[in-house]
């Protein structure tokens, strides 16, 4: 019983402080995107989007299309795919947080 309402009180925290993502957690995993997105999600390659201070449900709703194929890119279909529902929950939360350099 002690064990349950340790995890629930958990659950209750992460899901006040983040609303289901993890900036800080996103931070490590946005390592695998710095090197087209820019690091903080600042390209500074046209071809690649600017993510920093992009809504964070458009975000979470551009990974899952791309994971999915309603949005069809080779290079993005690759990333989204090895991407679980918290990964693109904490990658969107951390992108939403940064300023674009726009
Ligand atoms: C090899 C280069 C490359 C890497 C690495 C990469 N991306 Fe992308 N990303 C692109 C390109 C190119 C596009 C534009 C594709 C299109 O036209 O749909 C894109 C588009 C996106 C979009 C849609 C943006 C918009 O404005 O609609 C999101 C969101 C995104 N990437 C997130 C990520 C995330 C998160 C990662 C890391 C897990 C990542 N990308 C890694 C090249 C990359």
């Amino acid at each position: 019983m002690k064990k349950l309402l340790i995890a629930s009180a958990l659950v209750a925290t992460a899901g006040l402080a983040h609303a289901g993502g993890d900036a800080a957690a996103g931070e490590q995993k946005a390592a695998a995107c710095n090197a087209c997105h820019g690091v903080g999600g600042n390209s500074t390659i046209a071809a690649n989007p600017i993510l920093a201070g992009q809504h964070r449900s458009y975000l979470v709703q551009a990974l899952n299309a791309y994971k999915n194929g309603t949005r069809t890119n080779p290079i993005m279909k690759g990333m989204a795919a090895g991407l679980s529902d918290q990964d693109i929950e904490d990658l969107a939360v951390y992108f939403a947080s940064q300023d674009g350099l726009k």
